[in-house]
């Protein structure tokens, strides 16, 4: 489907898609595809290049869904609405589960608790040729960059959320998004975050805006509002536009403030008037230290390795908080948050070295982001003191305009982890840039101290998720710790939380992916630890589960599973797995109402 937007613009490239010759490139463009030229470095020339160009220098041909082979629209069957028998643990009473225990009268979720599911757009959209959306970096990692990711997947079918066309028809009709939908309303689940995918709004990330994208998502707002389903939307979600991290380098350049901003005001002007929770950024902590993003596929820079990911975090932050200080003037009934993550900190002994270690920890983590938004405007004091080295300090002006920009602490919290010194100690890490914990130094461990045993802190995840372990034990404790250092106005949220079954990818039998009892047990046991957190006195106003479906896991494809719902990729069938039943069952017995 060709682009109907008048999607052009002027842009300067340099490195792999430029050539001697403006005129050669572009003609010869189907023997570029994104190789390298000899001496990329002695190339820079104005191009004019529309959408379909970017695709075929620097992407080369994506795949799409075969729509024949899509379900049509029905309602969910009663009988996929039914709950599974209880697992090994105690199940929340409801349906027809044996209620082992009785309701706890200490617990309960306030009346206008928010709950549901998370999804990102390059995870679960697909059609990421369609309707003029200009490629992201994403699709140039998953396309382009050896070995990225573990099963050489790429997000360009995913679950096929986009959309389908009825061909012929003038009229949109989102099919399987509306099957999204309908089969999170089908379980009473009130609320579903999903992300905009910004090169679909601006295909070369600023410049000329694209009208069927907006439509595109006016429907799924719309349809989820049909549905009584609150839509909540993240702006950004790791997929930067491609055009902007080939021209300025993107989340390493100043350039990329404005041009977040301006997005970002679209977003609102176009969905605000339906859409009152907003996200701006998901997990800098992340997506910052992904740089430096592989070589040879995107615009050098001279900035170290060990400063790129400080320098992106210092643009996030600029970013942020003109988005939310925009979106606040636009939308001043909406709720708008910053989406940070990381998991529970815990020190491995008494030592206060590892006390130490465990604040620095904090500090170069959650502090990063969350002290200059909820407290002073400006790092924590062990992370600026390494920053100043090499970045600006905030101006007064800059740190007004920081503090104060998040309405709730939004954090995904996954898990915990033990923290320690390192083995020099910290002084000499801290004096030592080539330590390998150097700038943070807190070494890390998801294993008790060999005097506790060794055991590990929790059951592990799938091993394509190392950094995940169950440790819902700690869920109360982090919660508090959250309320009691950052004070958010708002409350505390958790909006992202999950877990990867072990192995689940390589069963082949529909019902025994379907029954996950570790996923299950993890988000019974969470769900508890916020009752208890609630009953305690800490403020948490809503929680969101990660995932819907089955999904693009970035750089581990589709080999690992976070879905509460099975997705059959070669049919693009959805099955509940037992663990959703969990979720929904915790808000079936301790939602006020
Ligand atoms: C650009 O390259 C093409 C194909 O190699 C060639 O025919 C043309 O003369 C070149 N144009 C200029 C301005 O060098
Ligand atoms: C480059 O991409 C175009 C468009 O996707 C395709 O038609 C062409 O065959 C590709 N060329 C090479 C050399 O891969
Ligand atoms: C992914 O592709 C690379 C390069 O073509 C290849 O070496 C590797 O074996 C592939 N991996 C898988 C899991 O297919
Ligand atoms: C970046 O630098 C590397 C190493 O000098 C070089 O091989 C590569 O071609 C450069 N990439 C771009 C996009 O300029
Ligand atoms: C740390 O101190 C607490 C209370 O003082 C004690 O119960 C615990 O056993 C100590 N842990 C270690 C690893 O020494
Ligand atoms: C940051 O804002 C909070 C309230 O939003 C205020 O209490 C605090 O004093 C501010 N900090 C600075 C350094 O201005
Ligand atoms: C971090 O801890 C591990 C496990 O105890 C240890 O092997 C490693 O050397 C430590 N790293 C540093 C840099 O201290
Ligand atoms: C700095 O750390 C590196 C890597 O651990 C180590 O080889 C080196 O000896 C350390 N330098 C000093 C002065 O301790
Ligand atoms: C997925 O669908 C295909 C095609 O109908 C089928 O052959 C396969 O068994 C299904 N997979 C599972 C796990 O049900
Ligand atoms: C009920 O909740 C309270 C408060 O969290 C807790 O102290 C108590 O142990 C719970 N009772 C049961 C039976 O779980």
């Amino acid at each position: 489907m060709a682009p109907l937007l008048p999607t052009c613009a002027i842009l300067t490239l340099v490195g792999a898609a430029a050539a001697q010759n403006a005129t050669s490139t572009l003609s010869a463009s189907a023997t570029v595809n994104g190789s390298l030229v000899a001496n990329p470095s002695a190339f820079a020339t104005a191009l004019q290049v529309d959408v379909d160009d970017l695709w075929n220098l620097f992407v080369g041909p994506v795949s799409s869904a075969d729509i024949t082979t899509t379900v049509a629209p029905t309602p969910v069957p009663s009988s996929e609405l039914i709950p599974p028998p209880p697992l090994y643990y105690s199940p929340f009473p409801s349906g027809q589960q044996v209620p082992v225990i009785a309701k706890n009268e200490s617990w309960g979720f306030p009346k206008d608790f928010w709950w549901g599911v998370a999804s990102a757009a390059y995870q679960v959209e697909g059609a990421v040729q369609a309707e003029g959306r200009g490629p992201s970096i994403w699709d140039v990692l998953t396309h382009r960059v050896t070995d990225f990711v573990a099963d050489n997947s790429t997000g360009d079918i995913a679950d096929n959320q986009y959309y389908l066309y009825k061909q012929g028809q003038q009229w949109r009709l989102s099919w399987l998004a509306a099957i999204n939908i309908a089969r999170i309303a089908a379980l009473g689940v009130p609320a579903y975050s999903f992300s905009i995918s910004w090169s679909r709004i601006f295909p070369f990330g600023s410049g000329p805006v694209n009208e069927e994208a907006i439509a595109h998502y006016n429907d799924m707002i719309d349809t989820c509002i049909q549905y009584n389903v609150t839509p909540m939307v993240t702006l950004y979600h790791w997929d930067l536009p491609l055009v902007l991290q080939n021209t300025y380098g993107g989340w390493l350049s100043e350039n990329i403030v404005n041009d977040f901003v301006a997005y970002a005001r679209v977003a609102y002007a176009r969905f605000g008037d339906r859409v009152n929770h907003w996200f701006t950024v998901n997990e800098p902590i992340v997506f910052c230290d992904m740089y430096p993003l592989p070589a040879n596929y995107f615009k050098n820079t001279s900035i170290t390795a060990l400063h790129q990911p400080f320098v992106c975090g210092q643009n996030v932050l600029l970013a942020h908080a003109q988005a939310y200080r925009l979106g606040k003037s636009m939308m001043p009934g909406s709720t708008i948050s910053f989406k940070n993550n990381g998991g529970y900190k815990i020190p491995l002994t008494n030592s206060s070295a590892d006390a130490e270690a465990v604040q620095r920890a904090w500090d170069f983590n959650e502090g990063w982001f969350a002290t200059p938004i909820f407290l002073t405007g400006d790092y924590p004091a062990s992370l600026k003191s390494f920053v100043s080295t090499f970045l600006p300090a905030f101006t007064e002006e800059q740190k007004t305009l920081i503090n104060g920009t998040s309405d709730v602490f939004a954090h995904d919290a996954y898990t915990s982890q033990f923290y320690f010194a390192p083995d020099d100690g910290i002084a000499a890490c801290i004096a030592n840039s080539s330590n390998p914990l150097y700038p943070s130094c807190a070494n890390t461990s998801y294993a008790y101290s060999a005097s506790d045993g060794g055991w590990l802190i929790g059951p592990a995840a799938d091993p394509g998720s190392p950094w995940l372990h169950k440790a819902t034990d700690w869920v109360p404790a982090f919660l508090r710790y959250i309320q009691d250092t950052w004070k958010p106005p708002g409350g505390v949220a958790v909006t992202e939380f999950g877990f990867a079954e072990p192995f689940e990818y390589s069963k082949k039998i529909r019902a025994d992916i379907l029954f996950d009892p570790i996923r299950s047990s993890y988000y019974h046991d969470y769900l508890q630890a916020i009752l208890i957190a609630i009953s305690e006195g800490v403020n948490v106003v809503g929680c969101l589960a990660w995932s819907l479906v089955d999904n693009l896991e970035w750089s581990t494809g589709y080999t690992v599973k976070f879905g509460m719902q099975y997705v059959n990729l070669t049919t693009q069938e959805r099955y509940y797995k037992a663990s959703f039943f969990t979720y929904v069952n915790a808000f079936q017995q301790y939602l006020a109402e």
